[in-house]
């Protein structure tokens, strides 16, 4: 198992390329399976969690090849061989469920296991559920597994009104009303730029929807969808987190393929910590003021507001901030497991339920450091940057799940990083 270790001190000068987002690749992935026409997803991510989806998807009888190095892949769907989505794959990535709406919506049927718990909470999926049975579904919860059907082998458009917002619920449903009868209105829908970067293929792909980015979605369905090329859209917690290396380091960062409306939020929250955010040709310029950043106060939020998936890395900058910052995380229930990691590299934070109280220190030191999750991971990595000494994170395959060569990115701008083998 690898471990990265970070030498802690180095100014960040330089610039690092922004691959396509994970998040939205894998919602884009499924939508091969609505289609016997080829979809082909181009800046695609070279990650872990592609090649699971991959997995996946190859195992119901999709053709997936990895092409240019991994950055584009080429997707065709012609014949559905197996309906049933094994728990093998599905515990190892969440996003896996994303396939029932597809299946369910070419074919009229599909067995999919149900995910379980996960590292930041109990993470349930009844607002999919919810959403396919308001479409006409049948379901049944049997030996872990969602059994669900289409009464004639079709679904039905449907006013779908989700009782709070969820990001995979809103992919799953329109991914399966684009091929349902009649129209579909999602309703409190989430307005996070994957679900338009997945109705923008879509489109593509032949589907009519309207109103993606906003909380009412329609879609009107139609008998089939044709082949498609899409570009997946710039990962925006990627280009979150490396906004953060120079904030957090010192020095001044170009991000390139980066675009503010992407994290607009967040980039409002670093500005007003003292970091410069600018508009440059093609992407962002990141660079930190003179002095320590200030501290500032952050609650997460579905998207436009803050993301919860850049709050830990968040967490890292303002542990060294000049004064007391206050974090709310009110996505998931169970998201600090990286504040007991950051103690032991000399913080002071507080954990009140969803609530993380940050007193800054002047310094962080390096300490031997692991995670339980991808973002968590990251946010020891950003702390190691500023840290006095040698930073050990060990168990980075949570972190190749969502950041591809992190250590190249940080190392050409400057960082003393590097990924060690170590036995076991
Ligand atoms: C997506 O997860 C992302 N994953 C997550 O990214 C991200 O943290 C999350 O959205 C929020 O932005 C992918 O896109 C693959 P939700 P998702 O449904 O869709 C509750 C990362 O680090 N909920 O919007 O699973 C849920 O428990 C990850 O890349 C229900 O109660 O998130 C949570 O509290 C981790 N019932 C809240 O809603 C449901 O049926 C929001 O979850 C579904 C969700």
């Amino acid at each position: 198992m690898d471990s990265i270790v970070i030498t802690g001190g180095a100014e960040l000068n330089g610039s690092i390329p922004i691959a396509g987002a994970k998040n939205a690749c894998l919602t884009l992935m499924p939508a091969t399976l609505l289609s016997e026409e080829p979809l082909t997803l181009s800046n695609a991510p070279r990650l872990s969690d592609i090649r699971t989806m991959t997995t996946l998807l190859q195992s119901l009888g999709a053709e997936v090849s990895a092409m240019q190095d991994g950055k584009v892949l080429a997707l065709s769907s012609h014949a559905i061989s197996n309906h049933t989505a094994d728990y093998d794959i599905v515990r190892k990535m969440r996003a896996s469920i994303l396939v029932l709406g597809p299946l369910l919506a070419r074919d009229g049927h599909a067995i999919v296991s149900l995910p379980g718990g996960c590292a930041i909470g109990a993470r349930p999926v009844d607002l999919h559920l919810k959403a396919f049975e308001a479409m006409g579904a049948t379901l049944d919860l049997r030996d872990g597994y969602v059994h669900a059907s289409a009464p004639g082998g079709r679904l039905k458009g449907a006013v779908v009104a989700f009782p709070s917002v969820s990001v995979g619920a809103t992919e799953n449903a329109l991914l399966a009303a684009t091929l349902a009868k009649g129209t579909t209105v999602l309703k409190n829908a989430a307005r996070e730029p994957e679900i338009v970067d997945l109705a923008q293929c879509l489109r593509k792909m032949g589907a009519q929807i309207a109103g993606e980015g906003t909380s009412e979605i329609t879609i009107q369905g139609v008998d089939r969808l044709h082949g498609a090329t899409h570009p997946v859209v710039t990962d925006r917690i990627e280009l979150g987190t490396y906004m953060l290396a120079p904030a957090i380091a010192g020095g001044s960062v170009d991000l390139i393929g980066g675009r503010r409306d992407l994290v607009a939020a967040f980039a409002d929250k670093l500005e007003e910590a003292g970091v410069g955010v600018t508009d440059i040709p093609g992407g962002l310029r990141v660079a930190r003021r003179n002095g320590r950043v200030g501290a500032v106060n952050v609650v997460t939020e579905p998207f436009p507001g803050f993301p919860t998936d850049l709050q830990a890395q968040m967490m890292a900058l303002l542990c060294t901030a000049d004064g007391v910052s206050v974090l709310e995380e009110r996505i998931f229930e169970n998201r600090f497991m990286h504040a007991p990691e950051l103690l032991r590299m000399g913080a002071r934070i507080d954990v009140q339920g969803g609530t993380a109280t940050v007193t800054g220190v002047q310094r962080l030191r390096g300490a031997p450091v692991m995670a339980t999750d991808l973002r968590a991971s990251v946010s020891l990595i950003l702390a190691g940057l500023a840290a006095e000494g040698d930073t050990v994170v060990s168990r980075v395959y949570h972190l190749d799940r969502g950041y591809e060569r992190v250590e190249e990115k940080l190392g050409a701008c400057g960082a003393r990083i590097e990924r060690v083998k170590t036995d076991g």
